[in-house]
């Protein structure tokens, strides 16, 4: 499973990737607003910082709601960088823009994504990555890592290429389940990540071996 970083906070971004563990990036609309970016040139920059940093895909949202400001955006994104996929929301605009993108071999990642019906339609019109959020389903007392399931079944059943990108991870069991269920991807916080390092007998185990090695070697 891939793991993408979901914030626009660069040295977070810098940090996984110092790990060695980090295939991409995702942010969005509220990620970059959380870090004062604002005003296109600043955004088209920023995008630009992280694409350094990261050796990965990085997917930048479009703000436009219809298709031919979808398509202007995208193609903007696309062309600042070779690591840039576009990231449009799952309406009937966004679903056209990805099928034309898609047939230019522009990456997508489609996204707020809530059902299966809608990872069933992202596929169809050729997403690279399809997003369902499982913390915010997760939120409204809904299982969010059900939908992941039922969208491996049905990717998996008709060959469709498209990637599950579990996104709205919150913890590191939402990590772990996400790969148990075979998500393609999985993007969250850094503490998502960070956090499958944490085990106390590892802890325990590893001062205990260096109180050893001491004694022996004084
Ligand atoms: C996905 O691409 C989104 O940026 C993100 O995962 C949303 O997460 P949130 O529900 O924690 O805001």
């Amino acid at each position: 499973m891939k793991f993408f970083i979901d914030t626009a906070n660069l040295d977070d971004i810098a940090e996984a990737q110092a790990l060695g563990v980090l295939d991409g990036v995702t942010t969005n609309p509220s990620l970059m607003a959380k870090e004062g970016i604002t005003g296109e040139a600043n955004i088209l920059a920023h995008y630009q910082k992280i694409c350094e940093i990261v050796d990965g895909d990085v997917s930048a949202e479009v703000i436009s709601t219809d298709f031919e400001g979808m398509v202007a955006e995208g193609e903007k994104l696309a062309a600042l960088h070779s690591q840039i996929v576009v990231k449009l929301p799952l309406i009937a605009d966004g679903i056209k823009a990805c099928k034309y993108f898609s047939d230019k071999g522009i990456r997508t990642n489609v996204t707020l994504v809530f059902s299966a019906g809608q990872a069933l339609l992202a596929a169809k019109a050729g997403a690279t990555y399809v997003s369902p959020f499982i913390g915010r389903l997760d939120d409204i007392s809904t299982d969010g890592l059900n939908l992941i399931a039922e969208i491996r079944q049905i990717y998996d059943n008709y060959g469709f290429e498209t990637q599950i990108l579990a996104a709205s991870v919150r913890h590191t069991m939402h990590v772990i389940d996400c790969a148990k269920l075979g998500s393609d991807v999985m993007t969250g916080p850094l503490s998502s990540i960070k956090g499958l390092l944490k085990h106390p007998l590892t802890d325990i185990g590893l001062a205990k071996f260096l109180e050893d090695y001491k004694k022996g070697n004084q």
